[in-house]
């Protein structure tokens, strides 16, 4: 029997539940792929899929249940019927979202629609953390506010996973970007092209912009709450956080400001994966890592992750 290494939990809880083990390795099925992972992004939903067992509530999966959901890595083996990746094709995606990936593994699975070949110019480490955070940017700002060139948008949390690759994607398409960071992360920010970045630590951004077209909201709460006041007539805001509060203030607040509000939840897509492999090859999409654990060491990663301050992306790294 051919063994792996995972990260596995056998109850929702503390990071005292994530146990390193050795598991058998998968066979892909009927259009899927083998994938030795070489890199697992960490995202948010990680750590609160472990404490809560949100996803275990969803009922599509069993015990011992992997956490994870990005992933860069290499093909090693293909199912029945595949035909668009080939061994040895380096690729990464999110698989399944948000069903059950297992991307804390040295070997998965996954449906090749939910795939891409990896951008060359960016590692492994900086790929695996492209897909949910970008997939989610690219999904708020252009699947549903439809964000043109000229708009203005408002990124809250700019420094942040999914924050850093929205700000990337806006300049791409030439809209002007206004977003908020804590001191230390306003250069960083200026950086990735941000145009006018507000200190939250220092001044309130509702006190300093107004007739934002699309909002796009990583924060929630009153961060939402007052991105009512800044958004014009007829625009959009886009939140990202899924606890309930964020769509009964959302909903009840959109009607009075006249504003298109929506709470989205990210799905896999192999053609926008290729898409931001075409924007990364091109040096318009750039990963920054801001700590890499290898796959032993997850708890430091769910830690830090939990802080709510990470600098771009935590990566686990399965070389
Ligand atoms: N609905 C979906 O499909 C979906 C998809 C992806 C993510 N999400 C959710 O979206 C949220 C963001 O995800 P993420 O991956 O970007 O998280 P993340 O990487 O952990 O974001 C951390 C960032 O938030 C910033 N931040 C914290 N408080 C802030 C404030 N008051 N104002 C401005 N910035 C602040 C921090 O910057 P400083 O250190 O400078 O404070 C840090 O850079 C999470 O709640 C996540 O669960 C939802």
């Amino acid at each position: 029997m051919a063994t792996m290494k995972t990260v596995q939990i056998y109850k929702p809880g503390d990071v005292d539940v994530l146990r390193y083990e050795d598991v058998e390795r998968p066979e892909p099925q009927k259009n899927e792929v083998l994938v030795r992972v070489r890199a697992a992004g960490v995202n948010p939903v990680d750590y609160v899929s472990r404490a809560h067992g949100l996803i275990l509530s969803t009922g599509t999966s069993v015990l011992p249940y992997v956490v994870g959901w990005d992933i860069a890595g290499e093909v090693v083996g293909l199912g029945e019927g595949v035909t668009q990746f080939a061994v040895g094709d380096e690729v990464y995606g999110m698989p399944r979202f948000p069903n059950e990936a297992k991307a804390y593994r040295e070997y998965i699975t996954s449906p090749v629609a939910d795939l891409a070949l990896k951008p060359q110019q960016l590692t492994h480490q900086e790929a695996a953390g492209v897909p949910l955070a970008a997939l989610t940017a690219w999904q708020a700002l252009f699947n549903t506010a439809h964000l043109q060139a000229g708009q203005t948008v408002f990124i809250s949390g700019g420094a942040g996973g999914v924050g850093h690759y929205a700000i990337q994607l806006a300049k791409w398409k030439g809209a002007q970007v206004i977003t908020t960071t804590s001191t230390r992360n306003v250069e960083f920010v200026h950086e990735l092209g941000a145009d006018v970045v507000i200190d939250y630590t220092r001044q309130a951004f509702v006190e300093t912009i107004k007739d934002i077209d699309v909002v796009l909201d990583t924060i929630g709460e009153d961060v939402l709450k007052d991105s009512f006041k800044v958004v014009k007539r007829g625009g959009s805001i886009i939140s990202l956080p899924g606890h309930k509060g964020v769509k009964v203030l959302g909903d009840q607040l959109a009607p009075q400001y006249g504003v298109a509000f929506t709470v989205i939840m990210v799905h896999p897509s192999g053609e926008q994966m290729a898409e931001m492999a075409r924007l990364a090859n091109a040096g318009q999409l750039k990963t920054h890592l801001d700590a890499v654990f290898p796959l032993k060491d997850v708890a430091q990663a769910h830690k830090l992750s939990a802080g709510g301050h990470v600098r771009g992306k935590i990566v686990l790294t399965l070389e």
